[in-house]
């Protein structure tokens, strides 16, 4: 592993709250991730921030009936609040309106320009003649030219991915007024991605990013091998960052150009707080920067930033984009204008305290290699079959068993048996185990591996019945099978806490422990704890009539 590491999640856009799909598509990869590296003793950074700028913003404002302004600041809010309700542990949570981000995507710009990167170019656009304005990005929607989608966005398909430019829609259609729109003459500065043919096969295919995830590879190497085009990175719209030059009065930089860059401006904002040099993070080769993102935004992230990087020629290129593929609910597409969705703060309100719970059932479900479903029966399996009566359940055997026995002290362990010894050492060889998947960015592995654990708790003490054993003359047993058994309890409250943060703390606090360095977790360092606290459970069971509720709710507010 690298010296240092940079973590990215994707810049959600302030045009409306999370839902599910966001958490489970880069948002908790991503935490587990920075949480294990931290555990790890890593050197990291963690950024986000809200995306603040393109089409999204002014078409919500103006179906809100308000400024862009109170859209941004109302939504980014709102985002803010769910990634620390979920627990997402972001170092920096920027919002690309703010002034070290303006400045950056600014020089950015003008840097690439004073090295003649871009090119000018007068070209036909999509007009909307009864709005009088550009249709942009967002506010045009066709069909796809690439899968026959038929809601693609003027900069991209949401449905296949591949990048757009609003006249290569199929029958395009304002997304202000309806109408179809005219073609009309303007100019605009255009990031050359052809030229960049030779940098992205040699940095791409030819380093074989043999270790990225098969759907990544492929779908870069393809676009790759099907040529790359020009795309423009200024926008006539009222809304973004202005380009910073004269001749481009009025024009805005387009959103994916400055968005990126918010990754860059969040990290500045961090080592100014933090009184540290931001450079290191973002330019020195021993450091590893990693994307965490949806399908959606892979071409940005693999082919366009990375272009911008490179042809600034001062920053590291990504190590990995381990980009996931999309969630679906309940059979179907994921909708925000549908209401086809489980918004976090409606969660939240419904299951307060129950964030783990979520966290752990969007990561053992996660798309990460396919589209996946969530349903709320699956939701309802995963919390008591596997929540409740694996890990819940070991950990309350153990605090009854140990409450009963010793008064909440641990006892002392007697000489190990052979069998004994084996089971120590794949108790203390699961943080390993599970390293590993994590650092291949397979979380599902990763959590199930976690679970396992407990499970191999529960086969122990179903096994060795601690409660039969006491009434014998070999009651004495029971000290070495209950030492053992709170060494799993004390194992699984280490190993839990990238995933499930909020139970890792509990735990701790019920077995009295310290957080552990991962690597220091094993059998030569047993987690031993002196003294268990009785406390409630951990987990609750869901009732039946929870998700009949939360299943009339979604099919009620379906548009
Ligand atoms: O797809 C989106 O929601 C974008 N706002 C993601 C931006 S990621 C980045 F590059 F900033
Ligand atoms: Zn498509």
């Amino acid at each position: 592993m690298k010296k240092r590491h940079t973590i990215t999640a994707a810049l959600p856009y302030a045009n409306g709250p999370l839902h599910i799909g966001h958490l489970a598509g880069a948002y908790i990869p991503a935490d587990i991730y920075s949480r294990y590296l931290r555990l790890k003793g890593k050197d990291i950074v963690f950024v986000c921030g809200s995306d603040e700028h393109g089409a999204a913003i002014p078409i919500r404002a103006k179906k809100e009936g308000v400024g862009p302004q109170k859209i941004i600041d109302k939504y980014h809010a709102v985002i803010k609040k769910s990634f620390e309700d979920f627990g997402i542990s972001f170092d920096n949570y920027s919002r690309t309106s703010s002034k070290i981000h303006h400045k950056m995507a600014s020089d950015f710009f003008n840097e690439l320009n004073e090295k003649n990167i871009f090119i000018e170019k007068e070209s036909e656009q999509l007009y909307d003649l009864k709005e009088n304005q550009f249709l942009a990005d967002r506010y045009v929607e066709g069909t796809c030219p690439n899968c026959g989608y038929e809601h693609a966005y003027g900069d991209q398909c949401e449905n296949c991915g591949c990048s757009l430019s609003p006249t290569e829609l199929i029958n395009p259609k304002s997304k202000l007024s309806g109408n179809k729109p005219i073609l009309k003459k303007t100019k605009h500065w255009f990031l050359p991605l052809d030229n960049f043919e030779g940098f992205l096969n040699k940095w791409f295919l030819k380093e074989k990013k043999n270790d990225w995830k098969v759907n990544v590879f492929g779908q870069v190497k393809s676009w790759i091998n099907e040529g790359l085009k020009p795309r423009a990175i200024t926008r006539d719209l009222d809304w973004g960052i202005p380009v910073p030059i004269k001749e481009a009065n009025g024009k805005v930089l387009y959103v994916w150009f400055d968005a990126p860059i918010g990754y860059i401006s969040s990290t500045i904002e961090w080592a100014e707080k933090k009184q540290l040099d931001w450079k290191p993070y973002w330019q020195d080769p021993n450091t590893e920067l990693v994307h965490f993102i949806g399908k959606d935004n892979i071409v940005f992230h693999c082919i366009i930033f990375p272009s911008i990087l490179s042809a600034s020629g001062k920053y590291i290129l990504p190590t990995n984009v381990p980009a996931n593929e999309f969630l679906n609910l309940e059979g179907q597409k994921i909708s925000t204008s549908k209401n086809w969705a489980i918004w976090l703060h409606e969660y939240m309100k419904d299951f307060p305290d129950m964030q783990d719970t979520l966290r752990y059932v969007l990561t053992a479900n996660a798309p990460e290699n396919k589209d996946n479903d969530f349903t709320w029966k699956d939701f309802q399996a995963k919390n008591n079959n596997e929540l409740v009566a694996i890990f819940g359940n070991f950990i309350n055997r153990v605090v009854v068993l140990t409450h009963k026995y010793y008064d909440g002290k641990t006892p002392l362990a007697m000489a190990l048996s052979e069998k004994e010894r084996e089971l120590v050492d794949e108790v203390y060889s699961y943080p390993k185990k599970i390293g590993e998947s994590i650092e291949k960015f397979k979380f599902r592995e990763a959590v199930s591996t976690m679970i396992d654990l407990a499970r191999l708790g529960n086969k122990y003490l179903a096994e060795e019945e601690p409660w039969k054993v006491i009434k014998t003359d070999q009651s004495k047993k029971v000290d070495t099978i209950m030492n053992i058994s709170i060494q799993i309890c004390g194992v699984l409250s280490q190993i839990c806490s990238p995933f499930l943060p909020n139970t890792s703390l509990k735990l701790t606090n019920q077995f009295n422990l310290k957080n552990i360095q991962w690597d220091k977790i094993n059998k030569d360092n047993p987690i031993i704890s002196n003294e268990i606290e009785k406390s409630s459970l951990i987990f609750r069971k869901i009732e039946d009539e929870e998700i009949v509720f939360q299943l009339e709710k979604l099919n009620d507010s379906k548009r």
